[in-house]
Parts: structure tokens; C-alpha cells; sequence
């Protein structure tokens, strides 16, 4: 079983992997560059989710690309991290959370691999959209560490790049959002789509606005993102470490109505 690893924002560098090597793969929304390597005999393929350099924004992310690369180079099980604003008073910054439903208010996204013709079409149930399997092995493994986490939350995933009004993030409150972001949609969609465990630490990394008491900044979102670090990286590296050897979710069977996996080859 291979894992995926998506790092967001502040996470551009997997720093842990043994015999790294860069893996091309090429897919039908263009080539994307993974990095192979191991950690304690488990393979694991790692990808930026913004690039090296954060130099792509949000709603830019070749989501289709990311997630078909994973799938194609073999990944099973994908943690993904991502930075967010929090709308709920109990999730504070500095604080990880392993969000189990979203609020889609993304506007302009290729959400699906099923475009039709001969890629049929495909309604995906996402009920449960983040694997709650994989999700119950990182909270077990938040608890062995002694790292603290929400085991649940609501993740509202807005367009971006820019930040959201107070007026919106009202909304999302009134809605039953937990956090926002920029990126979970469509990526988690995808995930499910192509048969991927997929699952997200969100890591809070400000108040939303309007809660919080200053206007927001990439940088205040670099900043404390790197200030707490260390326990999004232990909890990785532990839940990595200590994944299960067999699945057994409906995540890989997500696409059988179609009665394969279902993802078209390259050849
Ligand atoms: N809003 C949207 N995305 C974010 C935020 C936010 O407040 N913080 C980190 N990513």
C-alpha cells in the first residue's frame, strides 16, 4: 500500500522520506512531478499542493492532474494538510482539526473525471466524504501522541485567492461551518472519485474575518503555520507509520457503478 501526502500551504518539503527520488507522471491534464521515496519501509509519494515555491494559487491547482498522479503511481491512502481560518471559538489557532463533512462555495473548478461520452458519468455519493476509517486511524494515533485534535469539524471551501468578508463568514457560521479554506473542494471530491482514502488535518491557522481582531495576511498564515509544525509532522509521520496494511472502506469502490474504477489510461 502506498501513501499519498498533499502538503498546503507551509508544508512544501516532505523532509522525511528515505532513497527521495522525483517520479514523472504524466496524465491527461498534464505532467505532474511526485516525490518517491520511503518512510520506515512504507512508500510514500509527496506533492506540494502550491508547488515548491507556492507560486499556484488556489483556484489554479490542477486538481484532476494531483489526484490522477496519486491514483496512477499507486497511492491508496492520501493525507492531505491544509491551513484554514476558524469560525468556531473552540478551534484555535495552532490547533488541528480532522474535518468530516464540507460547504462547497467554489465557483470556477473541474470537479469531476466523469465528463461524459465515453468517460460515462458519475454521481459520486459523498455522504461521508473524508475516509472516516483513515480519519478514526489519525485521531487513534492523535491520542497515542498525545497531540490534541477535533476529531470532527465542517470545512467551508470558498473560491479565493482572496480572503472572505465578515458578512460571508457570518453565513458560513449560521450554516454550521467549522473552518474555511481554499482548497479541499475539489480535491476530496477527486480523491473519492478515483477510489482514494482520503483525509485532511486541517490546521488553524487564524480566526476568520470579522472573529478575528486584525485583517488577515498570507503571512500571518505562513507564520503560524510554521510555528506548529511539529505536531501536524508527528502526527503524519505516526499515522503513516502504523497504516493498515488492508482497506476496508467503500472508498475504492466509489466508481463501481460504472463497473471499474473507472479512470481512463494514458495508452
Ligand atoms: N480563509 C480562507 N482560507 C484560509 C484562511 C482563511 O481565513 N486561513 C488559512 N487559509
Amino acid at each position: 500500500m502506498k501513501t499519498g501526502i498533499i502538503g498546503g500551504t507551509g508544508f512544501y518539503d516532505p523532509g522525511f522520506l528515505e532513497k527521495e527520488r522525483d517520479l514523472l507522471v504524466p496524465t491527461p491534464y498534464g505532467d505532474v512531478v511526485l516525490k518517491a521515496g520511503y518512510y520506515q519501509n512504507r512508500e510514500v509519494l509527496f506533492l506540494p499542493r502550491h508547488g515548491e515555491q507556492h507560486s499556484v494559487p488556489p483556484h489554479l491547482v490542477n486538481y484532476r492532474a494531483n489526484i490522477w498522479a496519486l491514483h496512477e503511481a499507486g497511492a491508496d491512502f492520501v493525507l492531505a494538510t491544509a491551513a484554514v481560518g476558524s469560525l468556531n471559538q473552540e478551534m484555535r489557532p495552532g490547533e488541528i482539526v480532522l474535518v468530516d463533512q464540507f460547504l462547497d462555495f467554489t465557483k470556477s473548478r473541474p470537479m469531476t473525471f466523469y465528463e461524459g461520452g465515453d468517460d460515462g458519468v458519475l454521481h459520486v455519493d459523498l455522504t461521508h466524504p473524508y475516509c472516516p476509517n483513515l480519519r478514526r486511524h489519525i485521531a487513534e494515533k492523535a491520542a497515542e501522541l498525545k497531540i490534541q485534535v477535533h476529531e470532527k469539524g465542517t470545512y467551508v471551501c470558498t473560491e479565493g485567492p482572496r480572503f472572505e468578508t465578515a458578512a460571508e463568514i457570518r453565513m458560513f457560521q449560521m450554516m454550521g461551518g467549522d473552518v474555511v479554506g481554499m482548497t479541499s473542494v475539489p480535491e476530496v471530491v477527486l480523491a473519492r472519485e478515483a477510489g482514494l482514502c482520503y483525509a485532511t488535518l486541517a490546521l488553524v491557522t487564524n480566526y476568520a474575518a470579522g472573529i478575528s481582531p486584525t485583517s488577515l495576511s498570507h503571512r500571518e498564515v505562513i507564520e503560524v503555520m510554521s510555528r506548529s509544525q511539529e505536531s501536524l509532522r508527528n502526527l503524519i509521520y505516526g499515522s503513516l507509520a502504523s497504516l493498515p496494511e488492508t482497506r476496508s472502506c467503500a472508498c475504492a469502490g466509489a466508481a463501481a457503478e460504472l463497473g471499474t474504477l473507472g479512470l481512463k489510461k494514458n495508452d
